[in-house]
């Protein structure tokens, strides 16, 4: 459907469709005087931008009272913009309720797990399971639909803002009725959901549903399948938000996609987004980078996972920022190169659009410190030139615009559930940290230059000749069942410390670890041996490992060792081991070996598969390669990590962005991206 979208923005010269790549922002223009609104439009022209969402927190401005209705400023801004051959993804305006609805219902505003009410005054503070919230979004909805059904500039719909963002746990009475309703959708009856929930630990039976609450402060850990049920149950509160809002749009708008922006990105782990994928028309993301050491390879990390959400086809940047954000301890600016470099590695990742938030920077409000594609400084500034510039490569990447991801021969299963379970209090460590160990395994695989596809539970692994699952803590009968049928069929599996542990309840799989995996990895794991925060040991031949370690027995015939360890309680015994399965292999790597360390140890679990780097040697680790293949050929995307020129020889092709340089090598500017065309369509 983003097909759909991309075609409506622009026609060729015959007048049929001829996609290209999406660019624009957020457009805010209520900041804003209408004089303002007309510079906006000739340097969006002058920008190349073609699409923006428009309305997202104008619920006050549309509807300034219960009975008023205010649109005669949208139109305008709706007309302007086509006007100007500007698409408008159209907000549905409902993520921050305006002050007349929660001075006359503060019962709408969410309340913490320690009871405290969270006020108006910021944004976002409406309870995902309030019935009056529900009510007045939705008529909302309603009217905007009907009254912009048939607009020229619409071409999609932006269902509110990052649900979730800051009000995906609300402990409030709405939610404690709604978290019964859907255990009952869940377990039917109350014995059922006893046992799921273990209630016969610290006497928490429960004899009446009534009596069910969620997860609010408790005196000691509250019970662990409560917490994780409350955060599936949360999830789905807004999932429910979201398709609420989507009947409506599809009743009165049927011919236009909808979508919502996901928040694939560091530190937002409340939304089971590939649960979510199917509900919209195109997968949409923001995504900001946190600055650090692996920030590079966190942002390809997080857009191959929206890519992965999106089941491989295109998606939708929804955000991004062209510079500094205003919401962390220190906001940095970003270096120059940095801004497109940014941008095109979403668009290597099957990113069809490209936009930020927001278009012009805000001269009051808590943003104002936030980059926009226009800066306080105006229009006369580098950040203006780097935008009008990224908008022209952007035209260059036409042809590969609606082109999905060539799949890898490595993918790296990412599951919500685990990472969920696996970070429960009361565990044998505090210190886990789920997405920090999938990003090692990722960075060690960037390292060494070999392509891989971060995937979510449910994808078709069959594509993969090794499939990477980090912590796979939670594992149901049918997904052991699943990954034993992958290494028989000959795929190569590779698990890591803490996998295979509980079932689909927290309970544990009995009989040793690592439960639900231990006959496909052939070994078995009397007790866990966690390391205190800073202890490392010795990996012979591999390096140090940290966090965690396991006293592992080798069961099955088959099994090797392919490495001890050398120091600690575990000295002598398997560090990681491989079992052979029929034509594939179940390997399992008993500690955090950090991306070092995984880097040294990868070729040896990838040897069985054969899998290597498509990169010249002298390149990799410093250039991440990308592939996308559509109705315009195939593309290889080639994007520079580092800050020093790249020259990458051996490669044949038409070079439709980067340079060209001796006997045809692809020259990479310092931060720079180059995609070659290596076949036509
Ligand atoms: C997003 C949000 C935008 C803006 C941006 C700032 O979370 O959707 O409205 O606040 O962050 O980085």
């Amino acid at each position: 459907m983003i097909s759909t979208l991309l075609s409506r923005l622009s026609r060729g010269t015959d007048g049929a469709p001829a996609p290209r790549l999406a660019y624009g922002a957020d457009y805010n223009p209520e900041q804003w005087p209408r004089e303002v609104w007309e510079e906006d439009v000739r340097l969006m022209r002058e920008a190349g931008v073609n699409i923006v969402s428009v309305g997202i927190f104008s619920w006050a401005r549309v509807q300034p009272a219960a009975d008023v209705w205010d649109f005669g400023w949208l139109d305008d801004v709706m007309d302007l913009l086509h006007a100007n051959g500007v698409g408008v993804d159209l907000a549905t305006a409902t993520a921050s309720p305006p002050p007349w609805l929660t001075t006359a219902h503060p019962e709408i505003l969410p309340v913490t797990d320690r009871g405290e009410t969270l006020w108006p005054g910021a944004r976002q503070h409406w309870r995902p399971t309030s019935p009056v919230f529900r009510e007045h979004a939705l008529r909302l909805v309603r009217e905007l639909a009907a009254r912009y059904a048939g607009h020229p500039a619409l071409v999609a719909w932006h269902v509110s803002n990052e649900l979730g963002c800051h009000n995906v746990y609300d402990y409030s009475d709405d939610a404690a009725r709604a978290f019964r309703d859907w255990l009952r959708g869940r377990y039917a009856t109350l014995d059922a959901l006893n046992h799921a929930w273990g209630t016969a630990f610290w006497s928490q039976r429960y004899s009446d549903w009534e009596q069910i609450l969620p997860p609010r402060l408790a005196a000691s850990h509250p019970n662990p399948t409560q917490q994780l049920d409350f955060k599936r149950f949360s999830s789905d509160a807004l999932k429910d938000h979201l398709r609420a809002e989507r009947e409506i749009l599809r009743e009165l708008t049927p011919d236009i996609p909808v979508t919502t922006n996901f928040m694939v990105m560091p530190g937002i782990k409340g939304m089971n987004y590939a649960d979510w994928a199917a509900e919209v028309d195109f997968v949409a993301n923001d995504h900001y980078v946190v600055p650090g050491p692996r920030d590079r390879d966190e942002l390809s990390f997080s857009a191959n996972l929206t890519s992965g959400i999106a089941g491989g086809r295109p998606w939708f940047l929804m955000e991004h920022s062209t510079s500094a954000v205003n919401w962390q301890p220190v906001n940095l600016a970003k270096e120059p190169g940095e801004l497109a470099r940014d941008s095109l590695t979403h668009v290597a990742h099957g990113a069809d659009a490209v936009c930020f938030f927001q278009w012009r920077q805000s001269a009051a409000g808590a943003e104002k410190y936030h980059s926009a594609m226009v800066p306080h400084t105006g229009a006369d500034s580098d950040l203006f030139r780097a935008v009008t510039a990224l908008g022209d490569t952007l035209r260059t990447l036409a042809p590969v615009a609606g082109s999905e991801r060539e799949p890898a021969e490595v993918g790296i299963l990412f599951d919500w559930e685990s990472w969920w379970a696996s970070e429960q209090d009361s565990h044998p460590t505090s210190l886990l940290d789920y997405h920090r160990e999938a990003l090692d395994w990722y960075s060690a695989l960037l390292s060494l230059g070999i392509r891989a596809d971060v995937v979510p539970t449910g994808a078709d692994l069959g594509r993969h000749r090794v499939v990477i699952a980090p912590v796979l803590h939670l594992v149901t009968a049918e997904l052991a069942k699943e990954l034993t049928r992958y290494t028989e069929q000959g795929g190569h599996l590779v698990t890591t410390y803490f996998s295979g542990v509980v079932d689909e309840n927290d309970h544990v799989w009995l009989g040793g670890y690592p439960g639900a995996l231990r006959d496909l990895l052939g070994i078995r794991i009397e007790e866990f041996g966690p390391l205190p925060d800073g202890r490392t040991v010795e990996v012979e031949g591999v390096g140090s490992g940290a966090l965690w370690t396991d006293r592992i027995t080798v069961t099955a015939p088959g099994t090797e060792v392919l490495a001890h360890y050398g120091t600690g309680a575990q000295a002598g015994r398997p560090a990681v081991t491989r079992r052979a399965t029929g034509g594939g292999s179940a390997a399992y790597v008993s500690t955090r070996l950090g991306a070092d360390g995984l880097a040294a140890l990868l070729p040896r679990l990838l040897e069985p598969a054969g899998v290597g780097s498509d990169l010249p040697a002298e390149v990799r680790g410093r250039v991440e390669a990308t592939v996308r293949r559509g109705p315009g050929g195939r593309f290889l995307f080639l994007v520079n990590r580092t800050d020093e020129t790249v020259a990458v020889p051996g490669l044949t092709g038409q070079v439709l962005t980067g340079g060209t340089g001796d006997e045809g090598a692809v020259v990479l500017a310092p931060r720079g991206v180059a995609v070659l065309r290596t076949t036509t369509g």
